[in-house]
């Protein structure tokens, strides 16, 4: 990692996280590629960027950023933890910004087994976040536990949000009946607004146990408050740790504002997008333990950039299409479209320097000249190398890609990773002009779903739909 602290202008050492992105250089990809114009542009933009932000974090519209220094609730996590520790199970009830930031950050750090384990190599309980209403799903997943040792977390901002509330509804009569009213409390713990929506009303009457979800953060910015740090310290990951990355990730301070790896992901995505036609971002980490950081990016990105119209009220259809692949498997699958087909993509890769566990591939059939070349490298070091090459392999065809290499997964640099990656959508929201904390494009679907549902006040989206009706010439029989 030395190079990325050459690179850090303010001369700190960044050893968390490094960026290279000489691959979307012209000089490598040739006219898809940045010119030293180009990134002349694109630090003037990001210098009004940097104060529109600053300005926004003064006006107190941006609580994310002081979540890596809430220090002083680590302590009520961990004693949460602590007390959670008697059970087998935590289950998430929970959906998008409620439950993706949990998955992401529990496949990292803790072990890719976690929940095969026996429990005295786990020590912690197991973690199921149920993040879909799927039936055969949902109804696997509690046949398959014992309730009796199980505290399920509901989690929803809003409390309101339709597949939460159905899940909580069926855990709440299930626990009601096999445990009876009184017991039941000792088996869930509700994560909501402090004051709004009607979970908190049901908090408040039936005297559950709660934890408050801080104000103006929203789902997607979240994974740092209790959203993501309850449950993440009931399955042992090291919170504090987290904490503190995300805290360097917000502390960065560079001369250069291309530098500054938050800063530089929102400038150059945005000026490849806007200037480049480069509509899509592909994620694509070389690690399964980083494989659902791909599905969290893709909620932050996609839900926060995706505007039809600017601030200022005019058209925009603004956004980068995220795209989640994993490495190699993704190789084989999606990569032949990424270097041939339709040039609007740019590749962002995600890598580690280190795997936690090694594995060296044996000097077997040596006899094999297509097998020999295998033999005493690590099957890590092969991933590593198939990402270089791929990555070397799309310059050459003109495909533009950047490749961020995290030294080891570990949770400091995860909290780096995460926090950063927040940072840059908003910087990007200021490139795009648009509100990257509301997602108004989701509202009109709700409302249909709750019209077909029978909702008070929404019978009129019924009427809306079936007005709608489908033409029978263009339904397949
Ligand atoms: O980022 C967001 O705000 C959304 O994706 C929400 O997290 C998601 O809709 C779930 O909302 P809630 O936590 O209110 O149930």
């Amino acid at each position: 990692m030395k190079k990325n602290s050459e690179q850090n202008a303010s001369g700190r050492l960044n050893n968390l996280l490094a960026m290279d992105y000489n691959n979307l250089m012209a000089e490598a990809v040739g006219p898809a590629g940045l010119t030293p114009d180009d990134l002349k542009t694109i630090r003037e933009v990001l210098a009004s960027a940097a104060r529109n932000v600053e300005g926004q974090y003064k006006k107190g519209l941006l609580p994310f950023m002081d979540l890596p220094f809430k220090t002083e609730d680590l302590r009520k996590f961990q004693s949460l933890a602590d007390s959670l520790k008697k059970f087998e199970n935590v289950v998430v009830l929970g959906i998008g910004g409620s439950a993706l930031g949990t998955k992401a950050v529990f496949n990292a750090l803790r072990p890719l087994n976690h929940n095969l384990l026996p429990q005295a190599k786990r020590q912690f309980p197991r973690l199921f976040v149920a993040d879909n209403i799927d039936p055969e799903g949902f109804a696997v997943l509690l046949d398959g536990l014992d309730i009796r040792k199980t505290v399920f977390n509901v989690i929803s901002k809003s409390g309101a949000t339709a597949e939460t509330m159905g899940q909580f509804l069926i855990v709440y009569d299930r626990l009601r009946h096999d445990l009876g009213k009184t017991a039941l409390k000792n088996h869930l713990l509700v994560t909501t607004d402090p004051e709004g929506g009607v979970l908190r009303k049901i908090v408040d009457a039936q005297g559950l146990n709660s934890l408050e979800v801080p104000p103006g953060v929203g789902g997607r910015f979240s994974v740092l408050t209790s959203v993501g740090l309850a449950p993440l310290a009931a399955a042992g990951v090291n919170i504090a740790e987290l904490l503190a990355g995300a805290g360097q990730a917000q502390n960065e301070q560079t001369k250069d504002v291309l530098a500054n790896p938050a800063y530089a992901f929102a400038g150059l995505n945005w000026f490849l997008t806007a200037r480049r036609k480069r509509g899509s971002l592909v994620m694509m980490p070389y690690a399964d333990s980083l494989a659902l950081v791909a599905d969290w990016f893709g909620q932050l990105w996609n839900e926060s950039l995706g505007k039809a119209v600017s601030l200022s009220g005019k058209p925009a259809a603004a956004g980068q299409t995220a795209i989640k692949a994993l490495g190699a498997t993704d190789q084989h699958s999606q990569l032949q479209l990424y270097m041939e087909g339709p040039k609007d993509k740019t590749v962002c890769f995600l890598r580690c320097e280190n795997f936690r566990t090694q594995m060296v591939i044996p000097k077997v059939f040596e006899e094999y000249p297509e097998l020999a070349y295998l033999g005493g490298h690590g099957l890590g070091e092969l991933l590593n190398f198939e990402q270089r090459g791929t990555a070397r392999a799309l310059a050459e065809n003109g495909r533009p890609n950047l490749t961020i290499t995290l030294p080891q997964v570990n949770p400091s640099a995860l909290g780096y990773l995460l926090h950063m990656l927040e940072l840059a959508t908003v910087v990007s929201g200021c490139l795009y002009k648009v509100d990257p904390l509301d997602q108004p494009g989701v509202e009109l679907g709700k409302k249909y779903t709750y019209g077909l549902m029978g909702r008070n006040g929404f019978a009129d989206f019924k009427k809306r739909y079936d007005r709608a009706k489908p033409d029978p010439r263009y339904i397949l029989p």
